[in-house]
């Protein structure tokens, strides 16, 4: 199965996800690594075995839009003890978000859309946050959506900018089948988030995130009152845009 998976979204020439990581790092002088809080933390314990010259330069960070899982939170403490690496939690601009809520509540998604409030929530603080590096990493694959089958493994970001203005974007996991990943995780004994073993695959915020039963796709369960189509929420604005290069 995941073979079949590998070699539909596979590219030639892709390279493995530790070469990915050695270049960015390599290449860039501050580049961060966004870590969602679910199985890309199969990437932070690939870059925890780098030598620690390798990994100078670089930073963890996850969003914290304040509407993540208990679980979540608890997973994020978990990495940050268990790897010891530098670990930034953004958080949105509070007079922005309590504006909307206060017209709108505290579920307006669920009426009209994820956008506005994901825009609050993830896109502006990621913005500022990547103007102060070069690169960063995510955990992104082919295999996740429609919307990512075109996915290369090193693209320029132009839907954010970076220290100098441009960005580099590398996603070293872009090749890799979710059973890739496991398989990882497993085999190396990585910590994961409580809620994989309650049927919760991709995971985003709370009331945004649900489990999924098991014939149903990865995504089924984020923003599932939207479409498939739509599932982005501005962090990989380039998927749905068709903005960025291979490398
Ligand atoms: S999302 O855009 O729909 O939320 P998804 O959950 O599939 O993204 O995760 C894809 C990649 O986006 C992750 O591997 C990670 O690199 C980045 N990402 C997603 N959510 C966060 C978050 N809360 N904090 C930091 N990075 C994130
Ligand atoms: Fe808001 Fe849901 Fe987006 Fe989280 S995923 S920022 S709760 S709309």
């Amino acid at each position: 199965m995941s073979q079949q998976v590998r070699l539909l979204v596979g590219n030639e020439g892709d390279r493995d996800p530790i070469d990915i990581l050695r270049e960015a790092l390599a290449r860039h002088e501050r580049v961060a690594l966004s870590f969602s809080g679910a199985e890309d933390v199969a990437l932070i314990d690939m870059v925890a075995r780098l030598a620690s010259g390798e990994r100078a330069g670089l930073r963890l960070f996850s969003l914290d839009t304040g509407r993540l899982h208990p679980e979540t939170y608890r997973f994020f403490e978990t990495v940050r003890e268990h790897y010891e690496l530098p670990f930034d939690l953004l958080l949105p601009d509070a007079a922005a978000v309590g504006a909307m809520t206060a017209t709108k509540g505290l579920f307006s998604f669920y009426k009209d859309g994820h956008g506005e409030c994901c825009a609050l929530r993830k896109i502006e603080p990621l913005q500022r946050y990547l103007v102060n590096v070069d690169a960063w990493i995510t955990g992104q694959r082919r295999d996740q959506s429609v919307t990512r089958v075109h996915v290369p493994q090193i693209q320029d970001d132009r839907a954010f900018r970076g220290r100098d203005d441009t960005l580099m974007k590398y996603n070293p996991l872009a090749a890799w089948s979710s059973a890739d990943v496991w398989r990882y995780i497993r085999n190396n004994g990585v910590p994961y988030n409580a809620l994989h073993d309650r049927g919760f695959v991709s995971i985003g915020c709370e009331p945004c995130t649900r489990a999924i039963a098991p014939h149903e796709h990865e995504r089924a369960g984020r923003w599932w009152w939207e479409e498939a189509t739509k599932k982005e929420c501005g962090l990989h604005t380039s998927n749905t845009e068709h903005v960025g290069t291979h490398r």
